[in-house]
């Protein structure tokens, strides 16, 4: 189907479905145990209402937004995902290369399969976002990589102490390390435009998929799936390290993975710049928070520092709903990642315009022509039996 013909986010999820093997696509779409936090995230939204206001002069409308001092045409960026090579070929690369033309943030993830250099050099600005053990002389040695490469944004993820039960993943054969599993090779021969334009030339370039930029976690990165023990260097990280790497780091810094107004408060006096409010697109701890719901007192705290949140974000009112809550900005995982696998940078081009589009649209709707302006007024609760 032509990338013009897939009108929505849900649109591009059904196709990246029908082109990946079925053990990549779970490995995208899917969570973890019993993937509660997954469909929290999304249910979340659907408890606030939107509340419109008319004849308010909406003819000129701006999305642009400051973040980190920096003017972006649009309050979403990419979040940072592992392995997006398996969706594509070098698929932090074309992810990038698109967020950079856009002129929106991409967060390149401490997993990707491209080293971090080659990243900068294409999409100067992009965010690098770490995996750290308490290794701290590994530590020294990965910013001082990432400083050199010109990164303006650490982003320390710290929701991934060990790596979670993802009973899908187990199910379908998928374990990083990747490995060359029956039922991922079953399924690749089943997805031959996968096998040919993702794998094989893949494999032809850069061999086969592995981990580029881990030079900060003692013992390599974390084990998953089948063969996993789910044992990590990282388990040790304490808030004292946070302080210590503000320290070392002179850019900007963020802390993604935030769900309690007290690690929020505690990230500021860390000399954090920001929170990323965020359950890891509940692929870590199932049954968490969603995400929405822990944002207003995240925000009631947060002070001068920038709020961002991620999780569940298909559409332009799901990112008004949460500029209404207390956010500054939101990332977007799984739906770059599909636009990804269904037409490389044309498709993640394709999700960003759809949902900018969608949120130039709903910004005449609900009667606020600026989005700096949204604020709490703008929603409102939905209190129903059910939910
Ligand atoms: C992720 N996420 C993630 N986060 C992170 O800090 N480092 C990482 O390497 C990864 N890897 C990763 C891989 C894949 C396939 C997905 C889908 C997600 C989590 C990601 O940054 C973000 O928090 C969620 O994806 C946001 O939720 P949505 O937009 O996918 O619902």
């Amino acid at each position: 189907m032509k990338l013009a013909r897939h009108l929505s986010i849900g649109d591009l999820e059904r196709s990246a479905r029908r082109r990946l093997p079925a053990s990549i696509y779970g490995y995208v779409s899917g969570a973890a145990e019993d993937q509660c936090a997954l469909a929290g995230n999304r249910a979340a939204f659907a408890r606030w209402a939107l509340v419109p206001r008319m004849l308010t002069g909406v003819a000129e409308r701006s999305q642009e937004v400051e973040l980190l001092g920096v003017r972006y045409a649009s309050p979403i960026g990419i979040a940072p995902m592992g392995l997006a090579g398996l969706c594509a070929h070098d698929g932090d690369l074309q992810l990038a290369r698109v967020a950079h033309s856009e002129r929106v943030p991409f967060v390149l993830s401490a997993a990707s399969t491209v080293p971090l250099e080659a990243i900068s050099n294409a999409a100067p600005g992009s965010w690098y976002q770490a995996y750290l053990s308490a290794d701290r002389a590994a530590i020294a040695a990965l910013l001082a990589r990432v400083e050199a490469a010109g990164f303006p944004v650490l982003v320390v993820t710290v929701d991934v102490p060990l790596a979670s039960l993802r009973e899908n993943e187990l199910r379908n054969g998928f374990s990083v390390p990747l490995r060359l599993s029956t039922r991922l090779v079953l399924g690749g021969l089943a997805r031959p435009r996968w096998m040919w334009s993702t794998f094989a030339r893949t494999l032809a370039t850069r061999g086969i998929p592995h981990f580029e930029n881990f030079t900060a976690t003692r013992g390599g990165p974390i084990v998953t799936g089948a063969t996993g023990d789910h044992r990590s260097g990282r388990a040790a990280l304490n808030w004292g390290d946070i302080d210590w790497i503000r320290k070392q780091w002179n850019g900007k810094l963020l802390i993604k993975g935030i769900l309690h107004p007290g690690d929020a408060r505690r990230a500021k006096e860390a000399g954090a710049d920001g929170v990323i409010v965020s359950n890891h697109g509940g692929r870590q701890l199932d049954g968490a928070l969603a995400t929405l719901d822990a944002l207003p007192e995240i925000a009631a705290v947060a002070g001068d520092m920038a709020v961002i949140l991620d999780g569940g974000v298909r559409r332009g009112t799901d990112v008004l709903k949460a500029l209404a809550l207390g956010a500054r900005f939101v990332l977007v995982g799984r739906p770059a990642m599909y636009g990804l696998a269904v037409g490389g940078e044309a498709g993640v081009r394709h999700a960003l315009r759809l949902l900018r589009r969608e949120i130039d649209v709903d910004l005449a709707l609900i009667g606020c022509a600026r989005i700096a302006n949204i604020d709490r007024e703008f929603v409102a609760r939905i209190h129903q039996m059910g939910w």
